[in-house]
């Protein structure tokens, strides 16, 4: 049994390396995707790619593979679902333990290649990620942040539920600096 299924996590079936093209599927990903994941995600945050507005400045492109494979290993603390077409890998999001505050999650690293975008495709994996937060038993919230001018991920979160409850200045990927917005998700319901 493995640690999700320990914790009554639900696991999806890994789409396998072969699949043809055009076959879309979510899954949580796993240590043998950690190449999978710093390809997009190095995309993602390129300095002068469009998003890289949107992604905290970080130091991920001096990662050794191994810090790779451990950043999507699934625990009961740490998940990183996948969005795949056939064989490859156009989307993820990932949640975490978030250290500043006791049984909250952290959600993270949520990006969906252009061509896919607007066709209810991020829905699936938004879903993956609120189902695995919501069934772990850690966690009573879940908590993100998100810049100030990115209007559709705010959108998105807002019309779901999400509460903004701070902003914060922030360096971003592409060197500038920009407001963040901080928002709180409950994932229990409160006691009647
Ligand atoms: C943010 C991003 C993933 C959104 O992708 P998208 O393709 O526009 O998303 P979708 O079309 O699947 O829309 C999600 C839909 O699911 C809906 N939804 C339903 N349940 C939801 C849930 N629990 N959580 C989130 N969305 C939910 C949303 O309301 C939205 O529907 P709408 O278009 O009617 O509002 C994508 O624009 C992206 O990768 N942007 C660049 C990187 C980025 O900004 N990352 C976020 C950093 S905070």
């Amino acid at each position: 049994m493995t640690a999700l299924a320990q914790h009554g996590i639900a696991e999806l079936e890994p789409q396998p390396l072969d699949a043809p093209p055009h076959t879309f599927c979510v899954r949580a990903l796993n240590a043998i995707d950690g190449n999978a994941f710093r390809a997009l995600r190095l995309e993602a945050t390129r300095p002068e790619g469009k998003d890289a507005k949107y992604f905290a400045e970080n130091d991920e492109a001096t990662w050794p593979p191994e810090r790779w494979r451990e950043r999507v290993a699934p625990t009961p603390r740490l998940i990183v679902f996948g969005a795949w077409d056939g064989p490859q890998l156009v989307g993820v999001m990932g949640a975490w333990d978030y250290d500043r505050r006791d049984r909250t999650a952290l959600w993270g690293n949520t990006y969906l290649r252009e061509d896919y975008r607007r066709q209810r495709r991020a829905e699936l994996i938004y879903a993956a990620r609120e189902t695995w937060t919501r069934r772990n038993p850690h966690y009573d919230s879940a908590v993100f942040f998100i810049r100030e001018d990115n209007k559709r991920s705010r959108e998105i979160h807002e019309g779901n539920g999400a509460v903004m409850f701070a902003k914060e200045l922030k360096r971003w990927r592409d060197g500038s600096t920009a407001m963040a917005c901080w928002y709180e998700k409950p994932m229990r319901s409160p006691t009647p």
